[in-house]
């Protein structure tokens, strides 16, 4: 297995896809997916854009769908729901599909949907992700991280060096790229006030501006949910 870190879709290399993707937006995508899905949800649905998301979440069922769209860390007007993982309770989850598109973690998925295998890594299931891919061995994986609008983003990165750094108690892997390397040392600086660190990224400040403090602190816990949300369907996410 060799494992490559790519900061942001846009770093990718073009026309290339790995044997597995490990798609990661730690604030708050890939944690919000986790979580509905973990709470019951049918599957998550994701979208780059809110038209598409409107067009095909129409033919479905109103009583088993839900609309989350964000924007700028905001909800989007006449959704059902905006990004917060807390949003997702058992109650409102169960059986229902999550129609979900926001800023940056959708519009990553996008770009690997085509790959063999697709699963989503957040701080809360970084164990599980890190045994699927122990257990499965892909020939190469990129964990990418959906960063904010084409630039870094400091979450994704200490999320892709906690998996890296596990990943290496249970398996031997080749590194891929530098990045490997550099997101693994930023866990370890950091691995004991993972809070901290989200809460100095940019898009933790943009979050507490906009009264996201309990969504930070949950999705700076690791380990707390046992599943890997693994893509069965181009944008759709179900429990594995
Ligand atoms: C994103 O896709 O950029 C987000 O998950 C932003 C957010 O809702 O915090």
């Amino acid at each position: 297995m060799e494992v490559f870190l790519y900061h942001t879709p846009e770093l990718t290399p073009p026309d290339s896809l790995p044997d597995c993707a490990v798609v990661i937006d730690v604030l708050r995508a890939t944690s919000t997916i986790a979580t509905a899905l973990e709470n019951g949800a049918e599957a998550v649905q994701a979208f780059g854009s809110l038209s598409d998301l409107m067009a095909h979440s129409e033919a479905w069922p109103e009583s088993l769908r839900l609309r989350a769209g964000e924007r700028g860390g905001a909800k989007v007007e006449g959704y059902d729901l905006g990004n917060s993982p807390l949003d997702c309770d058992p109650q409102l989850m169960a059986g229902k599909r999550l129609f979900l598109s926001t800023t940056n973690g959708t519009r990553a998925l996008q770009r690997v949907e085509a790959a063999p295998q697709v699963a989503t890594a957040a701080l809360i299931n970084r164990r599980a992700v890190t045994e699927f891919l122990a257990l499965t061995q892909p020939k190469t994986v990129w964990l990418l991280g959906s960063g904010w609008e084409g630039g870094y983003s400091l979450e994704d990165t200490v999320c892709a060096g906690a998996v890296a750094e596990l990943l290496a108690e249970s398996c031997s892997y080749q590194i891929g790229n530098d990045e490997v390397i550099a997101a693994r040392a930023l866990f370890r600086q950091w691995q004991g006030d993972l809070l901290e660190l989200l809460k100095q990224a940019s898009h933790g400040r943009r979050l507490l501006g906009l009264n996201g403090d309990a969504d930070i602190e949950y999705c700076a816990t690791l380990d707390i949910l046992n599943l890997v949300p693994i893509q069965k369907s181009p944008g759709v996410l179900i429990k594995k």
